[in-house]
């Protein structure tokens, strides 16, 4: 396997059997994509959602089961991956669009809920930042962003220790070393993860609250942040 030029076309291919993949590649990632409809504030009803880095749709899928009429936009650099969702939520209100995050226009006080699901440990630092600035804009009042992700710094002590329980996992379930290999050249190429303390920083920055946080050992995070004055 190898790994393609850019996000847009390495998810193109991912696309193929991407569930599958996660699954077996990611710990947690069937804890983590369920947390996007637990710890919910007892009357939040968003009409309005926003899926940035939707993939397949696995995180939006969750939403729909408890929010089906609810307006959703879906943005993703990969083409392939919205033409999944185009038709696997054909029969729901979906607005897919093909775009960067850089690219996308936030509307101002637009959205009830945004959520990212394993998409933003593709941007770097300064672009988090920035995306949690627009990201606050975006919301209305009320509003909640919440996110699933691996969140560690690369240069800490501890990214050693992780990668060794990490590659266990992914041999566990794939024993020959090519996909592990694989996910390393990926991870390598197009993945910059920044720890939760700075992310939780660079969100009380902007102005959230953070209202509910669920770490699987440490650094895979599911936490939801409020938009309130
Ligand atoms: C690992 S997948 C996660 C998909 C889904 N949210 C999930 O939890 O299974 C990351 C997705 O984010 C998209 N992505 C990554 N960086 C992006 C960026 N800067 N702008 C738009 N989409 C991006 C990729 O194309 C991919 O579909």
């Amino acid at each position: 396997m190898r790994i393609s030029d850019s996000i847009a076309s390495e998810f193109n291919e991912f696309s193929k059997d991407y569930t599958n993949d996660m699954i077996k590649c990611v710990p947690y990632y069937n804890t983590l994509i369920s947390s996007f409809t637990k710890n919910l504030p007892p009357n939040f009803e968003p009409l309005t959602i926003l899926d940035l880095g939707c993939g397949n749709g696995n995180v939006t899928a969750q939403l729909l089961s408890l929010f089906p009429k609810a307006q959703y936009t879906l943005v993703d650099a990969s083409e392939e991956m919205l033409n999944i969702c185009k038709v696997r939520f054909k029969d729901y209100h979906i607005h897919c669009v093909a775009s960067y995050f850089q690219d996308f226009e936030f509307s101002k006080n637009a959205y009830d809920f945004i959520v990212a699901g394993f998409s933003l440990h593709h941007c770097n630092s300064d672009d988090k930042k920035e995306l949690f600035n627009k990201i606050y804009t975006a919301l209305k009042p009320n509003g909640i962003f919440s996110c699933s992700d691996l969140m560690i710094d690369k240069k800490s002590d501890e990214h050693t220790a992780l990668l060794e329980k990490w590659k266990t996992f992914v041999l566990n379930n794939y024993p020959s070393k090519e996909k592990w290999e694989w996910l390393m050249e990926h991870y390598s190429e197009f993945d910059k993860p920044d720890s939760f303390p700075d992310q939780k920083n660079w969100l009380e920055h902007v102005g959230f609250k953070t209202f509910s946080t669920l770490i699987n050992d440490t650094y895979w995070v599911h936490c939801q942040v409020i938009k309130s004055y």
